[in-house]
């Protein structure tokens, strides 16, 4: 299968995509990064010819550039298009034309804390766990059918930080695992809903 990959920061995730395709644990290939911030260090994990960026004040409106996203990502002909920390909402027509194929990670056990500050919010909350969640992309922010999740104890004395670091490597193993189902042609949107409430 091939993976368009949308990213906007360190690009973790991304490396995580790579290192399982490397390993054999993902049967993929990646077909190309976008990113809305030409200086993102996830650029630089893959090849040059595989690069697109363009900095969205170059457009006149979110439309423009999401249209111009979206035709660079449909060129590289993507089975699936994978958000990991892509931080500009994805407007409706995007979200559309990728319908049924286009997943976000997101650093909580949604429907808990969409947006920003999620570890943060979970600490606040007092929550007894925190997560990740792989969804498929909605219009509304965060709000698509969960695929699946995986949880980590809140500890005594956590900050943002350090859960958000002791989070990382699971919420990695998490988007390894879903892009292999999505790979492997077992995942349907219609079914993510089912596949949540039946683990
Ligand atoms: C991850 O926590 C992801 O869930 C969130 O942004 C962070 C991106 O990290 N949406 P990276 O760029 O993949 O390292």
């Amino acid at each position: 299968a091939r993976i368009a990959v949308l990213v906007s920061g360190r690009g973790s995730n991304l490396q995580a995509v790579l290192d399982a395709i490397a390993d054999g644990r993902l049967d993929a290939e990646v077909a190309g990064v976008f990113s809305d911030r030409p200086d993102a260090p996830a650029l630089q994990k893959v090849a040059p010819a595989l690069r697109w960026s363009r900095k969205p004040r170059a457009y006149p409106d979110r439309a423009a550039f999401d249209a111009d996203l979206a035709d660079a990502v449909a060129a590289s002909n993507p089975d699936w298009v994978f958000c990991a920390g892509y931080m500009r909402i994805l407007g409706e027509a995007f979200v559309r034309r990728f319908d049924g194929r286009l997943l976000n990670v997101h650093p909580s056990l949604l429907p808990l804390y969409k947006g920003l500050q999620t570890h943060a919010r979970a600490l606040e909350a007092g929550d007894a766990e925190h997560g990740a969640s792989v969804h498929f992309v909605v219009p509304e922010l965060d709000a698509g059918a969960v695929v699946a999740q995986v949880r980590i104890p809140v500890l005594p004395g956590d900050t943002p930080e350090t859960l958000a670091e002791r989070l990382l490597p699971h919420e990695h193993r998490l988007v390894a695992a879903v892009l292999a189902l999505a790979a492997s042609g077992r995942l349907a949107e219609r079914d993510a809903q089912v596949w949540l409430d039946g683990q």
